[in-house]
């Protein structure tokens, strides 16, 4: 949270611990409405098809494990890129529905024309395809999928999307229209900087009966509220997202988002001729935004990405995080933040020197 949002946010703690049970019963409905307000002009949506959930993981559980299309031997696909629970989601799939789940591996780093034939060639061997996950932006490599482009292609050829934007809103600017996708799991609390404990989930109106109402609901529920039964939530943090949409606006989604490119543009362009560097995401502008990771060749494994990891926090005070689950290895990702500055950039810069120089 940035500070004003941090203030506002205690002052609603204070606000509802004192109202207690009058405010939870007669205002915070009403409350809540507005909240909803905000998020769905910012994201180009109804009010009506957004529900807040307490983050991306119960938002993408719950279209993921309720999307009810799927038949036995139908086919999901998912791929290396993607989350490590949305893919424990999908691998669910075969024993929830039956259905055969394909993983795929996306090229790093992925050119604009590579990630939309990998996915074109995943659709085409895999005729029987009813469900795709995506992930907008891959928190392992920093990749920025073209999602509108591969998203008419699983129309065209039969299959629904659901995306994982828990890291890209915020990063980039979304607007859901653009992207031609009737399901999306959202992050409030990364780069929005709304308190941690908001999610937000995305259901194109007119489709909510593609996702099982939850189990505590009838089963002939209609409204998108009947998909998911969180029970009682954290009130001031919801009641903080508009002022952390507001402060988005005040330093302006644009710049922001410039900001941060920029950032992870100076450290690479100046790394890129360490022979011993793989960088995991191109320089297309289309297939990136602030973040990237890294991969010291010859230091590959789990064990020796961490200690690289440890080096660049003990000996040059730079933190990162180590990430698995890519076909290509364990890597390094490197995040800047609006609060990055540029001596940061050139501490980091330093620091990969000298692990890789
Ligand atoms: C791509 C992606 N999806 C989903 C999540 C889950 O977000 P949360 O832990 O807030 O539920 C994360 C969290 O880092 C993520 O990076």
């Amino acid at each position: 949270m940035a500070r004003p949002v941090l203030e506002k946010h205690k002052a609603y703690l204070d606000q509802v611990n004192q109202r207690n049970s009058y405010y939870a019963r007669r205002e915070f409905g009403k409350d809540m409405a507005q909240v909803a307000g905000a998020v769905s002009r910012h994201l180009n949506v109804l009010p009506e098809e957004l529900l807040f959930t307490r983050n991306a993981t119960e938002a993408l559980q719950t279209l993921i494990g309720g999307f009810n299309l799927l038949k036995p031997g139908d086919t999901v696909l998912y791929a290396d890129v993607d989350y490590d629970a949305m893919q424990a989601a999908m691998d669910s799939l075969a024993v929830r529905r039956g259905v055969k789940v394909v993983k795929i591996a996306v090229p790093q780093p992925a050119t604009y024309d590579a990630a939309l034939s990998t996915y074109q060639k995943a659709l085409k061997d895999n005729p029987g395809t009813k469900l795709l996950l995506l992930t907008q932006i891959s928190h392992r490599s920093g990749l920025l999928l073209p999602v509108k482009e591969i998203a008419a292609m699983a129309r065209a050829a039969g299959a629904e999307v659901i995306l994982d934007a828990a890291h890209s809103w915020g990063q980039i600017e979304v607007d859901v229209q653009q992207l031609g996708v009737d399901f999306i799991g959202f992050n409030v609390h990364k780069w929005i900087g709304a308190p941690i404990g908001v999610g937000l989930m995305y259901v194109k109106k007119g489709r909510e009966s593609a996702i099982d109402p939850d189990m505590s609901e009838a089963p002939t529920a209609t409204t998108l509220e009947s998909r998911l039964h969180t029970g009682t939530t954290n009130f001031a943090a919801y009641l903080a997202v508009p002022d952390a949409l507001a402060f988005h606006q005040q330093v302006g989604p644009a710049a922001k988002e410039a900001r941060i490119r920029y950032l992870r543009d100076l450290w690479v362009s100046q790394v890129r001729d360490l022979k011993n560097l793989e960088i995991l995401t191109d320089d297309d502008p289309r297939m990136h935004a602030g973040i990237t990771s890294i991969r010291v060749k010859g230091r590959t494994d789990a064990a020796e990405n961490a200690k690289v990891a440890a080096e660049l926090l003990e000996k040059y005070k730079v933190f990162t995080v180590t990430r698995g689950g890519l076909a290509g290895g364990p890597c390094i990702r490197i995040t800047p933040a609006l609060y990055t500055t540029e001596a940061d950039v050139a501490q980091l810069v330093k620091a990969l020197r000298g692990v890789a120089g």
